[in-house]
């Protein structure tokens, strides 16, 4: 029964998941993760208060928040529900930690201090991480960074943290990146910050664009253009000041309601305040393709941000093809739509997909070896997966492997199953959305 779900994950807890529940009901997501770092970072640098509203109270924006107050910027305390006010230092305010620098399991907080602490002239900083980070590719943010002149020190000839950073001054340059990543260039325009001259940054395909949105609000000057808004130029000399920031709901958490409403017979959903900005939304794309029923409503602005309510019904699915630009416009929510093609009519195919590899774990592999556990016919490939579609899962012993999205995923999956699910490592959500299984529980209901 689905209030058998336990209301929050014990730390590393098996969690018990009844299979046979669909959702009922109405969900306001947390905040959205790319634009909390963001805020509370950019806050760090201005001048004068950032207040935020909304900020995402889990732990990837704790440890953006930790390393912050480890280098003398006031952050208040995060709770949920309440405002949170970073006091700026600006740009070259940022003090030498006496310690580590502690980036937990967030790959966003350690790439973007990369690029903002490389033009700290004369201060030294080392940042590290979980044994999830350790393992993650950071030359793909250093390579061009040293480009600007930056120093950086670390295993694996720097690809690898506890990396080691002597602030130096920087060039300003232009920059080809070779996969399409936010956190590259968003990393390579906080460098451009104190660069001496303009820096360009173009990406094969455009990444995710709220650093460009934010830093624009913040005052700094910038231009985004060429085809597809894939060349973005900063200009330093402006310095930041404080803002009012109000962070949306994230659709990335909210595509785990959207997929459970679309594969839950039975399901009517109401997903509130989810940021629609259009280099996130290839999620609603994929479902629209798949026939799924979703109605966006309610559409605003808020803080420079689209935001709308999305309702999503059950219906019948058929099988999808992703691949090409459309994948950095829903990178995070791969392993979620694995599950909604297992619940499809047809084979679908995810092409292009290779970045799913170096995230916070592989998730081509874990999705495709956690699925087949559940009885789902999948076939995994160098960069991506074929998922051959109505397929009756069953409960098994899954595991997220630590990764937050693959919890919530297989916690999707487990709703259409038969029998039960037990999900070792659930507590794993809470990188992202700590009240996940709180509003599984309320949501839930037995078909
Ligand atoms: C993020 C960008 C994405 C995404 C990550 C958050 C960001 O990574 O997967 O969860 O906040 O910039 P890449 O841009 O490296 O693909």
């Amino acid at each position: 029964m689905a209030e058998s779900i336990a209301a929050t994950a014990p730390p590393s807890s098996a969690l018990s998941l009844p299979g046979g529940t669909c959702l009922r009901g109405t969900v306001k997501v947390p905040g959205d993760k790319s634009i909390s770092h963001r805020a509370l970072l950019f806050g760090a640098i201005a001048e004068g208060t950032t207040r935020i509203e909304g900020l995402l109270p889990a732990e990837d924006p704790l440890s953006t928040a930790a390393c912050l107050r480890a280098m003398g910027v006031g952050v208040s305390a995060i709770r949920a529900g309440e405002e949170v006010l970073v006091q700026g230092v600006g740009l070259d305010g940022l003090q030498e930690p006496a310690d580590l620098l502690d980036c937990g399991n967030s790959g966003t907080t350690m790439r973007l201090l990369l690029g903002l602490l490389a033009g700290r002239l004369g201060r030294h900083f080392v940042l590290t991480g979980d044994a999830s980070l350790r393992g993650r590719p950071m030359g793909r943010v250093g390579t061009p960074l040293a480009q600007m002149g930056a120093m950086i020190h670390g295993r694996s000839n720097g690809n690898l943290a506890p990396l080691a950073i002597q602030g130096q001054g920087l060039r300003g340059t232009t920059i080809r990146t070779p996969v399409a990543s936010a956190q590259v260039k968003s990393a390579i325009l906080l460098a451009a910050l104190s660069a001496g001259g303009p820096t360009t940054v173009i990406e094969p395909a455009q990444s995710r664009d709220h650093s460009e949105r934010m830093l624009g609000a913040f005052g700094a000057q910038l231009e985004v253009g060429g085809p597809g808004n894939t060349v973005v130029t900063l200009t330093p000399g402006q310095s930041l000041r404080g803002q009012s920031v109000i962070v949306p709901g994230d659709i990335s958490s909210a595509a785990f309601w959207l997929v459970a409403g679309a594969i839950t017979p039975g399901a009517e959903l109401t997903v509130e305040n989810v940021g629609l900005n259009p280099s996130r939304t290839g999620i609603l794309d994929v479902l629209e393709q798949m026939g799924a029923r979703i109605t966006v409503l309610n559409c605003r602005e808020v803080a420079g941000e689209p935001v709308g309510d999305l309702q999503v019904s059950h219906g019948p699915l058929r099988a999808f093809e992703i691949g090409g630009e459309l994948i950095p416009r829903l990178v995070d929510e791969i392993p979620v739509l694995a599950v909604a093609a297992c619940c499809a009519e047809g084979t679908s195919r995810i092409s292009d997909a290779g970045e799913l590899r170096v995230k916070e774990t592989d998730r081509l592999a874990v999705m495709a070896r956690q699925l087949k556990a559940m009885g789902a016919r999948i076939e995994e490939f160098e960069d991506g997966l074929a998922i051959s579609g109505s397929t009756a899962l069953r409960g098994a012993s899954v595991d997220s492997e630590t990764d937050h999205r693959v919890a919530m995923s297989l916690a999707v999956a487990s709703l259409v199953a038969q029998g039960e699910t037990v999900l070792a490592r659930a507590e794993a959500a809470a990188v992202s959305y700590p009240g996940f299984w709180a509003d599984l529980a309320r949501l839930g209901k037995p078909t």
